[in-house]
């Protein structure tokens, strides 16, 4: 069974098997973000190939190492992309998708994310900073890469084998704002507030797997939005003092008029999450992509899947929360 205090590396001995021999794109996987520790992971699988699509070469330099170190017989790629920038963006899929022509993508992870900039940005879109970052960059790159999944899912059936699937990195932060459709750019910055851009992105990122899920779902492709727990050991935010993380509560009120409170047993977790370390912390987006017990879980739910989508991840959090019902044994 799958809890609180399970380590990417059980993950990964749980779904060893269903590794082997695929490929796996992780969008945004730097070192030492998350996504760098799903791909080392992932490497002990014995996948075929990880392409990892990020900004920054030289993070990425030591995660290809690191993958080579652990097991060699893996292709591994490292594809340029900021996902700010959708010129770089389109280049980046069609090297993907040439690099995965093949057998495609079995399996898509995007994990790029920002969190909380302080100053109004925006991309050379014109969109704002976080919300390119979070949602909309990814959510082209992602669509572009749709034909991968689709050659994944023909050849898995071929051989008998599962489908495709799509996991996105999303975060509790989803609660601080719904998706801002009257106003997602923030009136041209007057009315930007960077935790509120931040829950903006998290929402969005639910609303894209529940969507792109439902238009997929027949065609043999899963799609789940995973919420990682907290861990301060990434880059993530870095750039942030105590005292910005002191604000979410009151932004939380003013936002949507609740409390930033959670109705199952948070507070021995929220302490195990500060003390754990970032291998944790991969354990759930690997479960997110890789537990055949999501795809039952999110296929089954009725009216209120877009959030069930999301609240899956939750019960590999919480083990004895109402949404437990992902649990492997
Ligand atoms: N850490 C947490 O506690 C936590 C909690 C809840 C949710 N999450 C979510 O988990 C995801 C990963 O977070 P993390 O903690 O691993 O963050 P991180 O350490 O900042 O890593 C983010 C990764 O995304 C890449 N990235 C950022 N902007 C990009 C861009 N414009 N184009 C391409 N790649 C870009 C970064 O590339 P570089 O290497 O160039 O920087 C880095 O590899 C995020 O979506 C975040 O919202 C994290």
């Amino acid at each position: 069974m799958f809890d609180g205090q399970t380590t990417s590396e059980e993950v990964i001995a749980a779904f060893k098997p269903e590794i082997k021999g695929k490929t796996y794109v992780l969008i945004g996987a730097g070192y030492p973000s998350i996504g760098s520790q799903m791909a080392t992971y992932l490497a002990q699988g014995s996948p075929a190939h990880i392409v990892i699509a990020s900004r920054t070469a030289s993070k990425v330099e030591p995660v290809v190492a690191k993958i080579r170190e652990i097991d060699s017989g893996i292709k591994t790629i490292f594809v340029q992309v900021d996902v700010t920038d959708h010129s770089s963006v389109r280049r980046a899929a069609g090297e993907i998708l040439e690099a995965t022509k093949e057998k495609g993508i079995d399996v898509l992870v995007h994990t790029a994310g920002a969190m909380a900039i302080k100053n109004y940005t925006l991309d050379k879109q014109g969109i704002e900073y976080q919300l390119s970052t979070n949602h909309v960059g990814g959510f082209l790159l992602v669509n572009l890469l749709v034909p991968g999944l689709l050659t994944a899912v023909a050849a898995a059936s071929s051989s008998g084998k599962g489908g495709a699937r799509f996991v996105i990195l999303t975060s509790s932060g989803y609660r601080l704002t719904p998706f801002r459709f009257d106003d997602y750019n923030f009136s041209n910055g007057e009315k930007y507030e960077p935790w509120t851009a931040y829950g903006q992105g998290k929402t969005a990122n639910i609303l894209f797997a529940h969507g792109l899920g439902k238009r997929l779902r027949e065609k043999g492709v899963v799609a789940a939005a995973v919420h990682p727990g907290y861990n301060g050991n990434t880059k993530l935010g870095e750039h942030l003092t105590w005292d910005d993380y002191a604000v979410i509560g009151d932004i939380m009120k003013r936002n949507r008029g609740i409390d930033w409170e959670v109705s199952y047993d948070l507070p021995c977790q929220i302490f195990r999450f500060f003390l754990s370390y970032l291998e944790l912390f991969a354990c759930y987006g690997l479960a997110g992509g890789l537990d055949g017990c999501l795809v039952i879980s999110t296929a089954t739910r009725g009216t209120t899947e877009d959030l069930t989508t999301y609240l899956i991840s939750l019960s590999l959090l919480y083990p004895t929360s109402p949404h437990s019902t992902a649990r492997r044994r």
